[in-house]
């Protein structure tokens, strides 16, 4: 039964405004990954990590073979940096490393430490369906839980968000932003490079005594 204070109130007009909000970047550079590249990486030697696997090689960019992807990456980078953080140093790619996730497999939720934004590059075909990768909103215990409206759902309340990825994608987020990659549900592996990057430059002011350069 309701209230009868609340049966007879007025809708009245309201604004909902955004405060803040958290990007993430795409962009395709299918055009500078050359065949030779995706052999070389697809045949990168693996470490079994707790369920995907992880190449034993985690600095793959800085190899001279990866020069047009690492070059690509950090174009993408570097509009990231002006456009989107507004920032004047430089991002620059820290570690970076291949995955695989064969059929059944997923990467279960994690956030990138010691870096600033983080990318995924989907740099060979994707299996269909080709394992989102899913954004939460929260990376700690939540110890409220307040289910929302499938219908009513929307960016001030979602509790996650997915992306799609597809061929030749390169995503960039913030690495505080935890995230998990849905498991694969194909009967093909799942390919992807994960990296990391932080500053470059000078950050703080000199009279401040904040200075810190990178
Ligand atoms: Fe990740």
């Amino acid at each position: 039964m309701s209230r009868a204070t609340h049966a007879g109130t007025k809708q009245r007009a309201y604004d909902v405004k955004p405060l803040f909000a958290e990007p993430y970047f795409v962009t395709n550079i299918k055009d500078a990954i050359t065949p030779k590249q995706v052999k070389l990486i697809k045949a990168l030697k693996m470490h079994t990590n707790q369920v995907n696997q992880i190449s034993d090689e985690l600095y793959l960019f800085r190899r001279k073979e990866m020069r047009s992807i690492s070059d690509a990456v950090h174009a993408a980078l570097a509009t990231f940096a002006k456009e989107v953080m507004g920032i004047e140093q430089a991002l620059e790619v820290t570690q970076s490393w291949s995955l695989i996730n064969p059929p059944g497999v997923g990467m279960h939720g994690h956030t990138h430490s010691n870096s600033l934004v983080s990318g995924s590059l989907y740099y060979t075909e994707m299996p269909d369906p080709p394992g989102n990768m899913i954004f939460e909103r929260h990376n700690t215990y939540q110890q409220l839980e307040l289910a929302v409206n499938d219908n009513r759902q929307n960016i001030y309340n979602a509790p996650r968000n997915a992306i799609v990825p597809k061929e030749g994608d390169l995503v960039l987020f913030s690495s505080k932003l935890q995230h998990y990659v849905e498991e694969n549900g194909s009967a093909q592996n799942r390919h992807s490079i994960a990296f990391n990057s932080f500053v470059r430059g000078t950050i703080g002011s000199f009279r401040d005594v904040s200075e810190l350069k990178l």
